[in-house]
């Protein structure tokens, strides 16, 4: 599934607002990662792409592993050289491709839908891989944007959603094949593809197992999604409606009605938490600011609702009765986070299927 590209990734990627370890969480899936691909192919060299603050590639270097990232984000870039991962500041693509010593290991997490010239980016891939080399990629999965109703994952950065039999056909044109697959718990629902130089490895069962599973090619999958995503704009409107009036109806607009008496804050500014309020058209009438741990972030506003965004320390401060979760991909971690919220008998909203 694509989309056109609406806004160049230079445009993008000038001033990145995205620091990966920012989350502990992604810190300990990379921490994981890193042991596992080490104990079963034991690679010599790895490149990562997209290496963003170098969280990933640390691990691979405190185990001995030679590491280079290639990032295009200047200020992330420079975040990941501080802590000692050297960095080439660029679009990955033939081009530096070509400049590069073979790889044993390339690794791609979450980049490969943020790519709009995809047949040179996997063409990359292939040129800098040793002969013998392993290309290891994560993204979110089609099948579940699809299932469990991700539309906010659908935005501007992104310019290709994968089911496991596209990103094959795109890998096989560059005679890179595709052997195993490992389904993962992140973002909602990711593949991780293991690829290889044609005629090198085996497909496994579970890749087979997974193919034949799929049901992406079916019109009228995307259309009930279509009309889902519909239903849920209605559906969480009417939930916030709900608890912003909830104190209005018991007073009914009375005298000693306070407006102020029930306040929704949301945790976390994340580009999809941007899609869906600008889809549902909620601003601050429902949600009085945000935060987020990102210090790039704080001090800005939210595209197109104008939200606030401040420092988490805001929440102890104002003690708001609703704190709604916006990065739902984090969503065990922040709850785990924000546990003092109940102190004052604050609630959670998550953002769930509503089925
Ligand atoms: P992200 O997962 O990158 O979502 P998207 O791809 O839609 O932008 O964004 C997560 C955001 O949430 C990021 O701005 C950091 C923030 N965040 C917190 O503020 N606190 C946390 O504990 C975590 C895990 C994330």
């Amino acid at each position: 599934m694509q989309v056109g590209e609406f806004a160049t990734p230079k445009a993008i990627f000038e001033d990145y607002a995205y620091f990966s370890s920012q989350s502990a969480s992604w810190l300990e899936h990379c921490r994981q990662y890193s042991e596992d691909i080490i104990a079963k192919f034991d690679p010599k060299t790895v490149l990562e792409i997209a290496s963003n603050d170098g969280g990933l590639l640390k691990c691979f270097q405190k185990a001995g592993v030679t590491v280079l990232g290639v990032e295009p984000a200047t200020n992330v870039a420079e975040a990941s050289e501080k802590i000692g991962i050297p960095v080439i500041n660029e679009f990955f693509d033939t081009k530096v491709a070509s400049l590069l010593p073979k790889q044993d290991l390339i690794v791609g997490n979450n980049v490969l839908a943020h790519v709009p010239n995809l047949n040179d980016f996997i063409a990359g891939m292939h040129l800098a891989l040793a002969p013998e080399g392993i290309i290891t990629m994560e993204f979110p999965y089609l099948q579940n944007l699809l299932k469990e109703l991700q539309f906010d994952t659908i935005y501007h950065e992104h310019f290709s959603y994968f089911s496991l039999a596209s990103v094959q056909t795109a890998f096989s044109r560059h005679g890179l094949k595709i052997f195993d697959v490992d389904v993962l718990p992140t973002h909602g629902g990711s593949l991780r593809i293991y690829a290889a130089h044609q005629g090198t490895q085996e497909c496994t069962d579970r890749l087979l197992t997974l193919k034949l599973q799929e049901d992406t090619n079916n019109l009228d999958a995307f259309k009930k999604f279509a009309d889902e995503s519909q239903r849920y704009k209605r559906v969480f409107l009417r939930r916030l409606t709900d608890f912003k009036d909830r104190e209005y109806l018991k007073h009914r607009g009375g005298a000693s009605f306070n407006p102020k008496s029930v306040s929704i804050v949301a945790y976390g500014a994340p580009a999809k938490g941007n899609t869906l309020l600008n889809y549902c058209g909620v601003s601050t009438e429902f949600i009085d600011y945000c935060v987020d741990t990102t210090p790039y972030k704080q001090g800005r506003f939210l595209p197109g609702s104008h939200i606030p965004v401040y420092h988490p320390d805001m929440l102890k401060e104002t003690k708001p009765d609703l704190v709604y979760i916006q990065p739902w991909n984090w969503s065990d971690e922040i709850l785990q986070k924000l546990e003092f919220v109940r102190r004052w008998g604050g609630e959670f909203l998550i953002r769930t299927r509503y089925r």
